[in-house]
């Protein structure tokens, strides 16, 4: 599959890449490159605005984006945005602006990235909300803690697949409780969507927030797909251009449907460029790479133990392919470093969740993290490399 993805025909420091590093981000196939450069060459105007042939192609090229998330994930609405971090900074500004009250409570979890944590504590400062943290325990969501922590909740706001230890949280549990205790449910899927079909109305839940990035589409867009009752809940809260139904000097009216929550020119090439790459994965077996790179990463852990590493990843059935380890005594900067220089990319540091590093008991880990385009020869590469670093640091 690598000869789809022109990055790899580059050398890294004299050497072929291995590229361990796609939950901070994924490649880009030739598709989804050509299309967003045909667009630029070939297509370029605004969207939603004009009567000519360019604004009419970016238009129809820009909503195919809406239509073909709907279609992958069976939502009914599909509000497109920067990426999972916007998406949930918009649930708090609009449904959590017009439905949160003082007292009323959240639930999140220690295992949250920053952006399902940061907004939470923002609108909280505003409103006086209570939030809750569900604490992990032995590296899972504690969830006797979790129905406790349910006790009123209004809102559960939940990783769906740790981009930490690549743990997929039993997400149709947490769901059904949340909905029997009549609590709204978000879920944090940037990295849930690179790895498995969601069927976003099958799971029962209100918002879903995701990344074009980590599933081999641009940066700069995503998507917050939202139930039809949860829809009705939300205002806007960004105004603008493009959002607006009518607009006089004593006061504006707005788009009834997910336009309403777009204002002003949107990532029109991004939307391009994620369409096609929601096309190129549509033809993937999802099921069968995840199953072949779990089975790679479990062989990765194993061999990372015998040579004295802590490996915070459990690698369970559901998993995403995603190793967090430490060594005794070589800091993880330095052990990315050296990787590097053998043309092998990983991630160090806090991931983005320092509430979970607190409970790992470690100020970062190194992570290496497996897409689709990850074979035998990467981790066989990845452990020599590392057997060279231990060499040059021991
Ligand atoms: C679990 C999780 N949530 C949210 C985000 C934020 O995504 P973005 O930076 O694309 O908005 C990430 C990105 O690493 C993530 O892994």
């Amino acid at each position: 599959m690598k000869d789809q993805f022109p990055i790899f025909e580059r050398k890294i420091n004299g050497k072929e890449l291995v590229y361990l590093d796609n939950a901070a981000t994924t490649q880009k196939p030739n598709q989804v490159i050509e299309a967003m450069n045909d667009y630029y060459r070939l297509s370029n105007a605004n969207v939603h605005r004009a009567v000519h042939t360019l604004a009419g192609e970016a238009t129809e090229g820009y909503e195919e984006c809406r239509k073909l998330l709907k279609k992958r994930f069976n939502a009914g609405r599909a509000i497109i945005t920067s990426g999972t971090t916007e998406a949930i900074n918009l649930v708090a500004h609009s449904w959590g602006h017009s439905n949160l009250n003082a007292g009323d409570v959240v639930v999140l979890t220690e295992m949250e990235h920053h952006s399902d944590i940061v907004p939470w504590q923002m609108l909280a400062e505003r409103k006086s909300i209570e939030l809750r943290y569900v604490p992990v325990s032995d590296g899972k969501l504690d969830m006797n803690a979790f129905e406790v922590a349910l006790e009123g909740a209004k809102l559960v706001c939940v990783v769906h697949t740790s981009n930490v230890l690549g743990i997929r949280n039993p997400i149709e549990k947490i769901i059904s409780f949340s909905k029997n205790r009549g609590a709204k449910i978000l879920l944090d899927a940037a990295q849930a969507v690179p790895h498995e079909l969601i069927d976003f109305k099958e799971t029962g839940a209100d918002f879903m927030a995701f990344s074009a990035h980590k599933m081999c589409g641009p940066t700069g867009i995503g998507a917050l797909l939202v139930s039809e009752e949860a829809f009705k809940e939300m205002q806007p809260f960004m105004g603008g251009g493009d959002m607006i139904d009518t607009v006089t000097l004593s006061g504006s009216t707005f788009q009834a449907d997910e336009h309403k929550f777009e204002a002003g020119t949107p990532r029109i090439a991004e939307g391009v460029g994620w369409s096609a790459a929601l096309e190129w994965i549509s033809k993937i077996d999802l099921l069968n790479h995840h199953q072949r790179l779990l089975s790679i990463a479990r062989d990765v852990k194993v061999s990372l133990e015998e040579r004295g590493m802590t490996v915070y990843s459990p690698l369970g059935p559901g998993d995403a392919a995603v190793i967090s380890f430490t060594h005794p005594s070589i800091h993880p900067e330095d052990f990315a470093r050296l990787l590097d220089a053998q043309g092998v990319a990983v991630r160090t540091g806090h991931h983005c969740a320092q509430p979970l590093m607190e409970r790992l008991g470690v100020n970062g880990t190194i992570r290496a993290s497996f897409y689709l385009y990850n074979d035998h020869n990467d981790s066989e590469k990845f452990l020599f490399a590392i057997d060279r670093v231990m060499e040059a640091m021991l």
